[in-house]
C-alpha cells in the first residue's frame, strides 16, 4: 500500500475484509524496511524492555524509553501508520494518561497510544479521546499484568472470562478506543469479538478471524528469545533477507495463511 495511512484507511481494510499487516519497531532501519515492505502499521511496544534492552518482563520501561523509540521509528518513514506503548504505570490515572500520551504524540510524534486492560481504563480512554488523543486498547493477555495473572497464560478460555473480554472490547470501542490488540486468546473469541467490533482488531495469538495480525520483528526474524510462543512463525527460515521475510509475513497475513491452526488457541 501507498500514501499516507490513517485510522480511516485501516477502518477501510477492516471493512474491505483485507487484513492489516502490524509489526513492532523500535528503530529507523527496521521501521524503514518495514514500510517498504508493505507493513502498514508499526507498534513501538514495550516488548523493547525484553528484545531491545534485555529485561525479563516489560514492567521497567519509561516513557522517556519509548518515547525516544518512537521518534527513532517515526523520523525514518514516510506513509506508515505508528502506534506507541504506555509503559506500566503511565495511565494508572486518567491524568498523568493525558501528560504521558501527549508527551508520545508530540515528542514521539506517534500516531495513537496503546494501554492495556479493560473496564478499569475506560475513564482513561474516555478522557484521551476527549483531548484527541487515539487510543488503541490491548486485551485478552496484558504482559503489564504479568505478576499479576502468574505468567503468560492463554486468557478466555472459560465462559465467564471469555464474556468479560467481549463486554470490554464493546465498552472500550463505545469508550472511544479506535483500535484493540487482542492477545492469546481462543481463536473463537477474537473471531467473536472481531464480528461483533466497528474498529479494527489486531490479533496476536489470537487466530485469523481478526482485522489483522502483529508480531514482535525480533520473534518472526528468529533472533527473540529461545522458547517462543506458537503463535510466532519464524519467517526467516524460508527466506534470505530481512526485507524478504518481512515480505513473506505481510503476504501470509493479507491470504490469511498466518497464522495456521496449530499457531493458534
Ligand atoms: O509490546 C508489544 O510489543 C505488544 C505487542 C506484542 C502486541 O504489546
Amino acid at each position: 500500500m501507498s500514501g499516507l495511512i490513517t485510522i480511516n484507511t485501516l477502518k477501510s481494510l477492516k471493512q474491505k475484509g483485507e487484513k492489516i499487516a502490524v509489526l513492532t519497531s523500535y528503530d529507523a532501519s527496521f521501521a524503514k524496511v518495514s514500510e517498504q515492505a508493505g507493513v502498514e502499521v508499526l507498534l513501538v511496544g514495550d516488548s523493547l524492555g525484553m528484545v531491545v534492552q534485555g529485561k525479563a518482563d516489560t514492567i521497567p520501561v519509561t516513557v522517556d524509553e519509548v518515547i525516544y523509540h518512537t521518534a527513532n521509528v517515526t523520523r525514518a518513514v514516510n506513509d506508515i501508520f505508528v502506534i506507541a506503548d504506555m509503559p506500566f504505570m503511565s495511565y494508572a490515572t486518567a491524568e498523568s494518561a493525558l501528560i504521558n500520551a501527549g508527551r508520545l504524540m508530540k515528542e514521539g510524534a506517534a500516531n495513537m497510544v496503546k494501554l492495556e486492560g479493560g473496564h478499569s481504563q475506560l475513564d482513561t480512554v474516555r478522557h484521551l479521546t476527549a483531548h484527541a488523543v487515539p487510543v488503541c486498547a490491548h486485551l485478552g493477555l496484558l504482559p503489564q499484568s504479568v505478576h499479576q495473572l502468574g505468567g503468560y497464560r492463554v486468557q478466555g478460555k472459560d465462559a465467564h472470562q471469555a464474556e468479560q473480554i467481549r463486554r470490554d472490547a464493546l465498552d472500550l470501542q463505545d469508550a472511544g478506543a479506535q483500535m484493540l490488540v487482542l492477545e492469546c486468546v481462543p481463536s473463537a473469541l477474537a473471531q467473536l469479538v472481531t464480528a461483533e467490533l466497528e474498529i479494527p482488531v489486531i490479533g496476536i495469538g489470537a487466530g485469523k478471524d481478526v482485522d489483522g495480525q502483529v508480531l514482535v520483528v525480533y520473534d518472526m526474524l528468529g533472533i527473540g528469545s529461545d522458547s517462543l510462543p506458537r503463535f510466532v512463525r519464524n519467517f526467516m527460515q524460508e527466506n534470505n533477507a530481512i526485507a524478504d521475510a518481512i515480505r513473506a509475513y505481510v503476504s501470509a497475513v493479507k491470504n490469511t495463511s498466518f497464522p495456521a491452526p496449530q499457531e493458534s488457541y
